[in-house]
Protein backbone atom coordinates (compact mmCIF):
# COMPACT_ATOMS: atom_id res chain seq x y z
CA UNK A 1 0.00 0.00 0.00
CA UNK A 2 1.67 3.66 -0.66
CA UNK A 3 2.18 5.87 2.03
CA UNK A 4 1.90 9.63 2.16
CA UNK A 5 4.47 11.97 2.78
CA UNK A 6 3.53 15.51 2.51
CA UNK A 7 6.22 17.39 2.71
CA UNK A 8 5.87 21.02 5.17
CA UNK A 9 8.36 22.91 2.99
CA UNK A 10 5.47 24.29 1.16
CA UNK A 11 3.68 24.75 4.27
CA UNK A 12 2.18 28.09 5.64
CA UNK A 13 4.83 28.67 8.28
CA UNK A 14 2.55 31.25 9.72
CA UNK A 15 0.20 28.01 10.84
CA UNK A 16 2.44 24.88 10.68
CA UNK A 17 0.74 23.18 13.40
CA UNK A 18 -2.44 23.80 11.74
CA UNK A 19 -0.98 22.35 8.58
CA UNK A 20 -0.09 19.42 9.77
CA UNK A 21 -3.38 18.42 11.55
CA UNK A 22 -4.78 19.08 8.37
CA UNK A 23 -3.09 16.38 6.39
CA UNK A 24 -2.97 14.24 9.31
CA UNK A 25 -6.64 14.02 9.05
CA UNK A 26 -6.28 13.40 5.36
CA UNK A 27 -5.12 10.33 5.87
CA UNK A 28 -1.11 11.00 5.66
CA UNK A 29 0.99 8.22 7.52
CA UNK A 30 4.36 9.86 7.66
CA UNK A 31 5.02 13.85 7.99
CA UNK A 32 8.63 14.40 5.32
CA UNK A 33 10.71 17.33 6.97
CA UNK A 34 13.14 18.49 4.66
CA UNK A 35 16.61 20.16 6.62
CA UNK A 36 19.18 22.40 4.46
CA UNK A 37 21.93 23.89 5.39
CA UNK A 38 22.97 25.72 2.43
CA UNK A 39 26.28 23.74 2.25
CA UNK A 40 25.31 20.81 0.77
CA UNK A 41 22.20 22.23 -0.83
CA UNK A 42 22.02 26.05 -1.79
CA UNK A 43 18.48 26.93 0.74
CA UNK A 44 18.23 26.83 4.55
CA UNK A 45 15.25 25.64 6.17
CA UNK A 46 14.52 24.07 9.69
CA UNK A 47 15.98 22.74 12.60
CA UNK A 48 15.37 20.65 15.56
CA UNK A 49 13.66 23.47 17.03
CA UNK A 50 10.80 23.22 14.96
CA UNK A 51 10.51 19.71 14.76
CA UNK A 52 10.22 19.78 18.40
CA UNK A 53 7.56 22.45 18.12
CA UNK A 54 4.77 20.29 16.14
CA UNK A 55 5.92 17.10 17.76
CA UNK A 56 2.64 17.77 20.35
CA UNK A 57 0.88 18.36 17.13
CA UNK A 58 0.91 15.09 15.65
CA UNK A 59 1.19 11.50 16.27
CA UNK A 60 2.32 10.77 12.35
CA UNK A 61 5.69 9.09 11.71
CA UNK A 62 7.97 12.08 12.01
CA UNK A 63 10.75 11.48 8.27
CA UNK A 64 13.53 13.80 8.81
CA UNK A 65 15.35 14.38 5.12
CA UNK A 66 18.86 15.54 5.90
CA UNK A 67 20.36 17.61 3.07
CA UNK A 68 22.96 18.89 5.11
CA UNK A 69 27.05 18.09 5.03
CA UNK A 70 28.30 16.71 8.63
CA UNK A 71 24.79 14.73 9.07
CA UNK A 72 26.37 12.82 12.20
CA UNK A 73 26.54 15.82 14.07
CA UNK A 74 22.80 16.51 13.61
CA UNK A 75 21.57 12.94 14.81
CA UNK A 76 21.22 12.97 18.21
CA UNK A 77 19.53 16.56 18.45
CA UNK A 78 16.91 15.72 15.66
CA UNK A 79 16.09 12.51 17.72
CA UNK A 80 16.09 14.36 21.08
CA UNK A 81 12.99 17.03 19.10
CA UNK A 82 11.18 13.72 18.44
CA UNK A 83 12.15 12.44 15.11
CA UNK A 84 11.05 8.80 14.34
CA UNK A 85 13.17 8.46 11.29
CA UNK A 86 16.24 9.95 9.81
CA UNK A 87 17.41 9.71 5.73
CA UNK A 88 20.70 11.20 5.10
CA UNK A 89 22.73 11.48 1.37
CA UNK A 90 25.09 9.10 0.28
CA UNK A 91 26.80 12.19 -1.38
CA UNK A 92 27.45 13.91 1.88
CA UNK A 93 29.71 11.27 4.15
CA UNK A 94 32.15 8.84 3.56
CA UNK A 95 31.32 7.26 6.49
CA UNK A 96 28.07 5.76 5.34
CA UNK A 97 27.96 3.20 7.83
CA UNK A 98 29.06 4.81 10.98
CA UNK A 99 25.50 7.36 10.21
CA UNK A 100 23.35 4.39 10.17
CA UNK A 101 24.52 2.95 12.88
CA UNK A 102 23.91 6.12 15.16
CA UNK A 103 20.74 6.87 13.66
CA UNK A 104 19.73 3.23 15.06
CA UNK A 105 21.32 3.77 18.83
CA UNK A 106 19.27 6.66 18.82
CA UNK A 107 16.17 4.23 18.91
CA UNK A 108 15.10 5.54 15.06
CA UNK A 109 14.90 4.09 11.48
CA UNK A 110 17.41 4.93 8.74
CA UNK A 111 17.31 5.81 5.25
CA UNK A 112 19.45 6.94 2.36
CA UNK A 113 19.02 9.23 -0.17
CA UNK A 114 20.58 9.41 -3.40
CA UNK A 115 20.45 12.71 -6.42
CA UNK A 116 19.18 11.96 -9.52
CA UNK A 117 22.59 11.65 -11.23
CA UNK A 118 23.88 9.34 -8.24
CA UNK A 119 23.81 5.62 -9.18
CA UNK A 120 22.25 2.62 -7.16
CA UNK A 121 26.01 1.22 -6.94
CA UNK A 122 26.87 2.81 -3.66
CA UNK A 123 24.23 0.91 -1.48
CA UNK A 124 25.48 -2.30 -2.67
CA UNK A 125 27.24 -3.28 0.87
CA UNK A 126 24.55 -1.31 2.97
CA UNK A 127 21.56 -1.91 2.02
CA UNK A 128 20.68 -4.57 4.35
CA UNK A 129 21.26 -2.27 6.71
CA UNK A 130 18.90 0.15 5.36
CA UNK A 131 15.17 0.57 6.18
CA UNK A 132 14.25 2.85 3.71
CA UNK A 133 16.02 4.34 0.18
CA UNK A 134 15.01 7.66 -0.72
CA UNK A 135 15.45 8.17 -4.59
CA UNK A 136 15.11 12.44 -5.43
CA UNK A 137 12.99 13.15 -8.38
CA UNK A 138 14.52 16.71 -8.31
CA UNK A 139 17.76 18.18 -7.77
CA UNK A 140 17.41 18.67 -3.66
CA UNK A 141 17.07 22.47 -2.64
CA UNK A 142 13.39 23.68 -3.67
CA UNK A 143 9.74 22.47 -3.43
CA UNK A 144 7.91 23.27 -6.92
CA UNK A 145 9.81 21.46 -9.39
CA UNK A 146 9.94 19.76 -12.01
CA UNK A 147 10.40 15.74 -11.79
CA UNK A 148 13.13 14.13 -13.86
CA UNK A 149 12.12 11.26 -15.90
CA UNK A 150 15.51 9.74 -16.17
CA UNK A 151 15.03 8.34 -12.44
CA UNK A 152 11.97 6.13 -13.47
CA UNK A 153 14.60 2.97 -14.13
CA UNK A 154 16.67 3.51 -11.05
CA UNK A 155 13.06 3.16 -9.33
CA UNK A 156 12.87 -0.32 -11.04
CA UNK A 157 15.98 -1.62 -10.62
CA UNK A 158 16.09 -0.79 -7.22
CA UNK A 159 12.21 -2.41 -6.78
CA UNK A 160 13.23 -5.44 -8.74
CA UNK A 161 16.11 -5.82 -6.36
CA UNK A 162 14.71 -5.75 -3.10
CA UNK A 163 12.47 -8.05 -4.34
CA UNK A 164 14.45 -10.78 -5.17
CA UNK A 165 16.24 -10.31 -1.80
CA UNK A 166 12.56 -10.52 -0.20
CA UNK A 167 13.43 -6.98 1.33
CA UNK A 168 11.36 -4.88 3.58
CA UNK A 169 13.27 -1.90 2.43
CA UNK A 170 10.73 0.71 1.28
CA UNK A 171 11.46 2.88 -1.95
CA UNK A 172 10.56 6.75 -0.86
CA UNK A 173 10.18 9.14 -3.84
CA UNK A 174 10.67 13.12 -3.15
CA UNK A 175 10.49 16.10 -5.92
CA UNK A 176 7.68 16.64 -8.44
CA UNK A 177 5.25 14.20 -7.33
CA UNK A 178 1.79 15.32 -8.58
CA UNK A 179 -1.68 13.43 -9.56
CA UNK A 180 0.40 12.75 -13.08
CA UNK A 181 3.95 11.55 -11.86
CA UNK A 182 2.03 9.30 -8.36
CA UNK A 183 0.95 6.88 -10.76
CA UNK A 184 4.07 6.41 -12.86
CA UNK A 185 6.71 6.49 -9.55
CA UNK A 186 3.85 3.96 -7.63
CA UNK A 187 3.87 1.61 -11.15
CA UNK A 188 7.45 1.76 -11.00
CA UNK A 189 7.81 0.51 -7.48
CA UNK A 190 7.56 3.49 -4.97
CA UNK A 191 6.24 2.78 -1.72
CA UNK A 192 6.03 6.43 0.09
CA UNK A 193 5.49 9.47 -2.03
CA UNK A 194 6.98 13.04 -0.66
CA UNK A 195 4.71 15.81 -2.06
CA UNK A 196 4.84 19.40 -1.04
CA UNK A 197 3.85 22.21 -3.34
CA UNK A 198 1.06 19.15 -4.89
CA UNK A 199 -0.50 19.28 -1.55
CA UNK A 200 0.63 22.44 0.51
CA UNK A 201 0.32 24.67 -2.55
CA UNK A 202 -3.07 23.37 -3.08
CA UNK A 203 -6.73 25.44 -2.36
CA UNK A 204 -7.63 22.49 -0.39
CA UNK A 205 -4.52 20.48 0.71
CA UNK A 206 -6.52 17.43 1.98
CA UNK A 207 -7.98 16.88 -1.25
CA UNK A 208 -5.30 17.31 -3.01
CA UNK A 209 -3.52 14.44 -0.63
CA UNK A 210 -6.53 12.03 -1.38
CA UNK A 211 -6.20 12.47 -5.08
CA UNK A 212 -2.75 12.32 -5.10
CA UNK A 213 -2.70 8.78 -3.02
CA UNK A 214 -5.85 7.68 -5.60
CA UNK A 215 -4.10 7.93 -8.46
CA UNK A 216 -0.89 5.88 -7.23
CA UNK A 217 -3.22 3.19 -6.37
CA UNK A 218 -4.65 2.50 -10.18
CA UNK A 219 -2.61 -0.53 -11.44
C1 LIG B 1 13.38 19.14 -2.13
C2 LIG B 1 12.79 18.46 -0.94
C3 LIG B 1 11.41 17.99 -1.13
C4 LIG B 1 10.40 19.06 -1.46
C5 LIG B 1 9.49 18.45 -2.46
O1 LIG B 1 14.73 19.29 -1.95
O2 LIG B 1 13.57 17.37 -0.52
O3 LIG B 1 10.95 17.20 -0.03
O4 LIG B 1 9.65 19.51 -0.37
O5 LIG B 1 8.67 19.42 -2.94
P1 LIG B 1 7.70 19.21 -4.17
O6 LIG B 1 6.81 18.07 -3.84
O7 LIG B 1 6.98 20.53 -4.23
O8 LIG B 1 8.56 18.95 -5.38
ZN1 LIG C 1 12.63 16.01 1.00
Amino acid sequence: MIQMAPSILSADFSRLGEQVKLVEEAGAEVLHIDIMDGHFVPNLTFGPALVKSIRDHSRMRFDVHLMVEKPENFIKDFAAAGADHITFHLETTPHVHRVIQQIKEQGMTAGIALNPATPLDGLKYILEDLDMVLLMTVNPGYGGQKFIPHVIPKIQVLHHHLEQKQSSCLIEVDGGINLETASVVAKAGAHILVAGAAVFAQPDPQQALKSIRQAASVK
